[in-house]
């Protein structure tokens, strides 16, 4: 998909296998934003909106039965087409800050690798929902998924999936922060949320 820059505001979004910690670092990073006195927009995937809410208790939901892969996608196209219209290009074109805690990559990762939808179809089914609006940089929080397995819940349909999931979902972020070495980063998640906050403060500096 190709990004077409919207206005003068700046889109990051953190990406991560479930307990990396990316959560943590989207508030640091939104505070940090502020106390340079950038106007900020947080936001979350899937959510974000009162539809992405609703489709984010549907999606994550244990009570749900088994999703098709193909539905799952098309709700987190869904979720994610609703935040683009009425979150994030609304604030982009404000000129604020946007940060996403999670977004595309997310579908790449866990629906094209994990679920084995393939990246491309998945590329293709978020087309009409991105339309363009692409982080200018997505910052992937990576862990070992051993440590992180420890600290995140099984709280959800996603995280209660088994290792080998989460070995593909891992998989999936390598491959794309390959794929796409011009806007995804990734920083190592150890050491404490400061040291992994100023790693990723450094990999924004010429954008901030
Ligand atoms: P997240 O909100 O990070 O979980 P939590 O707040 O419990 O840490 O993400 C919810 C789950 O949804 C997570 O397992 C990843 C999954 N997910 C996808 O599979 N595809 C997507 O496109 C998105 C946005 C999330």
């Amino acid at each position: 998909m190709t990004r077409r820059a919207v206005s003068h505001g700046r889109f990051i979004a953190l990406e991560g296998i479930d307990g990396s910690g990316k959560s943590t670092q989207c508030r640091l990073l939104a505070q940090a934003l502020r106390e340079r006195g950038h106007t900020v927009t947080e936001t979350r995937e899937p959510g974000g909106t009162p539809f992405g809410e609703q489709m984010r208790e549907v999606l994550l939901g244990t009570d749900r039965g088994a999703l098709s892969d193909a539905a799952e996608v098309y709700l987190f196209a869904a979720a994610r087409a609703q935040l683009v219209a009425q979150v994030v290009r609304p604030a982009l074109e404000r000129g604020e800050w946007v940060v996403c805690d999670r977004f595309l990559d997310s579908s790449l990762a866990y629906q094209g690798v994990g679920r084995g939808v393939g990246i491309d179809a998945v590329d293709q089914a978020n087309a009409l929902a991105v339309a363009g609006c692409l982080p200018d940089v997505t910052i992937i929080v990576d862990m070992p998924l051993a440590v992180a397995m420890v600290r995140r819940g099984l709280g959800d349909r996603i995280e209660a999936e088994g290792g080998s999931f989460h070995e593909r979902v891992a998989e999936g972020y390598r491959e794309l922060a390959t794929r796409y070495p011009d806007r995804i980063r990734v920083v190592s998640g150890s050491d404490t949320p400061g040291d992994v906050h100023a790693r990723v403060i450094a990999e924004l500096a010429t954008l901030m």
